[in-house]
């Protein structure tokens, strides 16, 4: 039976992700920071299929890496592995552009991201199986208002994953980079700026997970709204300067 790894499983699109790999007939181990929130995630997945969850900060580098390579090997091998936990800036540290609202956010979707990609790869590759998925967003695409801590990690995710699957060309290991736009989780809950064509967790993962199966180079859900991120991330920051925050 396949196995998928997905950091940040315990709820909003990781928890939707499970449910879907699942019902596919894959095993899911999911991780997270928060033990009674893995419970109660694992407890919501039993009856989909097998479930486990590790208690894991993916800010936590050296923890992150060692977990990884421990259940690879107890697994015999993770055929899909889904750096998806994420955090956005944290405005009650200060203006969006201080070192103290940013590096959380830095910190876990870019290097934590990094440390779960890359954990397993070089066996991956020896065995000439395996899938890898980073789970970017459609605001990777261009600079936006009181956004550097998610867009920059993000844009840098996508450069980390091309250049991925640059490097294990041939080797039987693919590489997907997943540009999202909105989901309805608990990291959007208190946005106030517009959230065009915004997903429920399910659509949204379910659109993700069956574009997941035939392993392209890149995912973008929904299309439509990718088109335009993509036409805005060019607009000059004159332009820019003046959408909504
Ligand atoms: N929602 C959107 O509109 C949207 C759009 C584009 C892309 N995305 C991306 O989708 C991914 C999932 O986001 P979401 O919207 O589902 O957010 P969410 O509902 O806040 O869920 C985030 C998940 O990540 C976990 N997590 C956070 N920090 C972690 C850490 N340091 N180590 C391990 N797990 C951690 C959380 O659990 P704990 O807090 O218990 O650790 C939770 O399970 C993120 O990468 C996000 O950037 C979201």
């Amino acid at each position: 039976m396949p196995h998928v790894l997905i950091t940040g499983g315990s709820r909003g699109l990781g928890l939707g992700l499970a449910r879907q790999y699942l019902q596919r007939g894959h095993a899911v181990t999911i991780t997270g920071r928060e033990q009674p929130a893995l419970d109660a995630a694992v407890a919501l997945l039993r009856p989909h299929g097998p479930v486990a969850a590790l208690a894991l900060d993916a800010g936590d580098l050296d923890a992150t890496v060692k977990g990884l390579r421990a259940l690879d090997e107890r697994v015999g091998g993770l055929d899909v592995v889904i750096a998806n936990a994420g955090v956005g800036a944290d405005p009650s540290k200060g203006a969006p552009y201080s070192w103290e609202a940013i590096a959380q956010a830095l910190h876990v979707n870019f290097t934590g991201a990094a440390a779960t990609l890359t954990a397993v790869l070089p066996a991956m590759v020896e065995r000439r199986r395996g899938h890898l998925v980073g789970i970017s967003s459609l605001a990777s695409y261009g600079a936006l208002p009181n956004a550097a801590a998610y867009c920059a990690p993000k844009a840098g995710l996508n450069m980390l994953l091309d250049c991925l699957a640059l490097d294990t060309r041939g080797t039987g290991v693919a590489v997907t980079t997943v540009k999202l736009g909105f989901v309805k989780t608990r990291m959007v809950e208190t946005a106030t700026h517009p959230m065009p064509q915004l997903m429920e967790v399910d659509d949204a993962a379910r659109r993700v997970v069956r574009a997941l199966e035939a392993r392209p180079r890149v995912v973008t859900v929904p299309r439509a709204l990718a088109f335009g991120a993509w036409v805005g991330g060019a607009l000059p920051l004159a332009v820019k300067a003046k959408l909504p925050r």
